[in-house]
């Protein structure tokens, strides 16, 4: 009906259609009508006031069908249609395979680089945040209809494994690592930094080490290929409580071969210049530091292997766009990177390569289990959040079945949600009061709203989804809220992608579930009438589907019960 109402405005104001819904909008409250076409924009080419703008419109549009009433309002002329047929077309829209889907994306490749730990340190909350989020993008691009490459580009080459070669050589043994991982990798490359403190020699002597790595030494990447499996291990078991995954493990280490050719590019088209024994590439003209390429040994550096990545990257998968998810501290790292690739030449770079920054966790408050001093652990407060809900499990409804994993989709839920709830460069402080909270604007909560729909369903005494309904059933203040809101899903992931903000998702799901509520409580579902019965049920599906694809788009599970 939208499509309609903005072909009848397009045909009136001798309009495109594009432009007409560039500018229709969705009035924030039901009085103001179902849609309304403010005329400010169109004063200044029409040369005439808003005002009698949309009365000219009016006039033009006269009597249709599915419009119950016109209203010109100031500059606005607000639609309202007649509530049956609207709410038909609505809920019909919502009814179909993969609502909230589309092909805009079809044929097109977005690569997302995110996750992306260190090796040797451990997966902290800050890597969990560039997780979640990453992973929420790459579910709506796909929704959208691109081909998603995720790609981890883990932090598993440079100079510090020279010195975690020297570091488990002087002070640690193979079975200490095997049995520790990470934390024994974290413990002996503290030892080394105050070593080093004290006894210069240990720097030349790890300097020594990565530099046989770099050149291929059999003893140097055995041990190295040693620490990113320990590693890569325990990260996993933190994707593996996500639920996530990744298409591509292809870490700095990847492109060791690789940043010579980047190297030659630089230098044919002559951008490399000698600093203090270094090579870099001069950014004055553009307000930002030199992107430092080579070191004064020969060695490459993180920026030199982003920028190889960059090439790897577009020669494979010839992507549309190739996103990074990390925290706003590399905005300036980005920033070179980005600038080198656009000077040598690629026109795509401007457009194509982009920065997703988020801000910082802040766990204040919060009392987390800790494995050893102030290290957090994501793992660890993943678990956290599953055994906080086990309890309240164990509170409140202790025969449920399957608790264990009840408790993971809905522990794991809250801490994505909180995490998905606010736009990215927030920060996000922790508590878990708030994380977990049942009533408030939670993962959980939504949940929550999903169960009771599942619950619904089950117990009615019987519930075609395909079989027709009438629609006069659903014209309650609250269903019809319900359905508008659940009818901008396609809106809502569009938007979300475009913005790269997976907080337009998570607020479209909460304010489904809270109009949810509100219909819930006004309207009886289960009642004698069948008819009645029938067409609210009908609405009760539909909402849980929404949500359960909402939460998807999240990375969030949903249970049958809880
Ligand atoms: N390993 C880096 C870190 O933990 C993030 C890598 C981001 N991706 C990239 N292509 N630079 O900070």
């Amino acid at each position: 009906m939208k499509n309609q109402i903005i072909e009848l405005i397009a045909k009136a104001a001798e309009l495109d259609v594009d432009t007409v819904a560039g500018i229709l909008e969705i009035p924030p409250k039901a009085d103001m009508g179902d849609y309304a076409f403010p005329c400010f924009q169109l004063a200044k080419t029409l040369r005439k006031a808003p005002p009698m703008i949309a009365a000219d419109i009016a006039e033009k549009i006269g009597e249709v069908d599915i419009i119950d009433r016109l209203e010109v309002k100031g500059a606005y002329l607000n639609f309202f249609l007649k509530k049956e047929m609207f709410v038909k077309s609505m809920l019909d829209a919502a009814c179909v395979d993969n609502f909230g889907s589309s092909t805009v994306g079809n044929g097109k490749t977005i690569c997302i680089d995110y996750s992306s730990p260190n090796v040797a340190k451990n997966f902290h909350v800050g890597h969990l945040r560039t997780t979640i989020i990453g992973n929420s993008l790459y579910k709506i691009y796909s929704k959208l209809g691109y081909q998603v490459e995720r790609i981890n580009h883990l932090g598993d080459w440079g100079t510090q494994f020279g010195k975690l070669i020297v570091a488990y050589k002087a002070w640690s043994s193979k079975e200490a690592i095997e049995k520790d991982g990470i934390a024994e990798l974290m413990r002996i490359y503290v030892k080394f930094h105050d070593a080093a403190a004290e006894n210069d020699a240990l720097n030349d002597e790890a300097r020594a080490w990565f530099t046989k790595m770099e050149q291929g030494d059999e003893e140097a990447l055995e041990i190295w290929q040693w620490f990113v499996d320990i590693s890569l291990k325990e990260y996993k078991q933190t994707y593996e409580l996500l639920g996530m995954e990744f298409d591509h493990y292809l870490g700095e280490s990847f492109y060791r071969d690789k940043t010579g050719d980047v190297v030659k590019r630089l230098q044919d088209a002559k951008l490399l210049e000698e600093s203090e024994g270094a090579q870099i590439v001069n950014l004055e003209e553009y307000n930002m530091a030199p992107c430092l390429i080579m070191k004064k040994d020969g060695s490459s550096i993180y920026a030199t292997r982003d920028l190889a990545a960059i090439f790897y990257r577009k020669e494979t998968w010839n992507f549309e766009k190739c996103l990074y998810v990390t925290g706003q501290e590399q905005k300036l790292h980005f920033a070179q990177v980005f600038k080198v690739v656009d000077l040598l030449g690629n026109e795509w770079a401007k457009d194509s390569l982009v920065h997703i920054p988020y801000g910082l966790v802040s766990l204040e408050g919060a009392k987390l289990s800790t494995r050893s001093g102030n290290i957090i652990y994501a793992e660890d407060i993943l678990k956290e959040a599953i055994e906080k809900v086990k309890v309240t499990i164990e509170e409140k409804n202790p025969s449920l079945e399957d608790k264990d994993e009840v408790a993971k989709i809905v522990g794991v839920g809250a801490i994505l949600f909180h995490d998905l709830y606010n736009q990215r460069i927030k920060d996000v402080s922790f508590k878990w009061d708030k994380v977990l909270n049942f009533d408030g604007e939670t993962g959980p909560y939504v949940q929550y709203t999903y169960v009771r729909c599942a619950s619904i369903l089950r117990n009615v005494p019987s519930f075609d989804p395909s079989a027709d309904i009438d629609y006069s059933k659903l014209l309650d203040e609250e269903a019809i809220a319900l359905i508008k809101e659940i009818s901008r899903f396609p809106q809502v992931v569009a938007d979300a992608a475009e913005k790269y903000e997976p907080c337009v998702v998570a607020r479209f799901a909460m304010d489904v579930a809270q109009s949810f509520s509100r219909f819930y409580n006004a309207c009886r579902i289960n009642v004698e009438d069948e008819v009645v019965r029938n067409a609210r049920v009908k609405l009760v599906n539909v909402t849980k589907t929404v949500l359960k694809d909402a939460l998807d788009l999240l990375g969030i599970d949903c249970p049958e019960q809880m």
